[in-house]
């Protein structure tokens, strides 16, 4: 099981299929908050959901595809973060993340992609990590904002919530650049 530690509080630990019942807890009562800018939360109905997500995304890290961490702050689990759409010719993925809302505005995030970066640049030896988030999510903006990573375009309707189609900025950083 992958672990990387953050900090004396934080701890990423790759989600184990026993922790569907805590996932799904914490999906479920942050859905009003996570909804908005996050469309598979209205598909995560049941624990069964958070299951087949573990297990998938499980089945992506034995194929080098992708890892899901679930972030622990003083051992609770309060939220995810992932790497995606690995691309092993390019060596370079995506990074993921959400925070259940109680849990937000203390920088657990910041630190935990912090070290998921450090991990992906020197553990998988990637060249680049990209971010990826709805033009209007100011929140996550701040996240590669302040990692230091490049602002390099706007790809125009290319997700929907809701029904409606959103643009989505992409930020990336190359490994040369990288300095934490
Ligand atoms: C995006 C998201 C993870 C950001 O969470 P967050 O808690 O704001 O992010 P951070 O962990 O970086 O914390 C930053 C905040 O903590 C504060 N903070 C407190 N202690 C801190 C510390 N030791 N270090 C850094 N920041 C600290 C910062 O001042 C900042 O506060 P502000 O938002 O009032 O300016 C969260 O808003 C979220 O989960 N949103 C819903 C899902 C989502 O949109 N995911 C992204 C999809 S692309």
């Amino acid at each position: 099981m992958l672990e990387l530690n953050v900090n004396e509080n934080i701890r990423l630990r790759q989600l184990q299929v026993e922790d569907a019942p805590a996932l799904f807890q914490l999906i479920h009562a942050s859905r009003k908050s996570l909804r908005r800018f996050l469309p598979w939360v209205d598909y995560t109905t049941k624990e069964d959901d958070s299951l087949r997500f573990i297990e998938l995304m499980q089945r992506k890290t034995d194929e080098e595809e992708a890892v899901a961490f679930g972030i622990l702050y003083n051992d609770t689990l309060c939220g995810v973060v992932d790497l995606h759409d690995w691309d092993h010719a390019l060596q370079k993925a995506e990074i993921g993340y959400w925070l259940a809302p109680a849990w937000q505005g203390k920088g657990i995030m910041l630190h935990s992609c912090k070290a998921l970066i450090g991990y992906a640049f020197t553990a998988l030896r990637l060249n680049k990590v990209e971010i990826r988030f709805v033009l209007q999510n100011d929140k996550s903006a701040q996240i590669p904002i302040k990692l230091g990573f490049t602002r390099e375009g706007i790809l125009r309707q290319s997700a929907k919530l809701h029904g409606h189609y959103v643009d989505m900025v992409v930020m990336g950083m190359l490994r040369p650049d990288w300095k934490y």
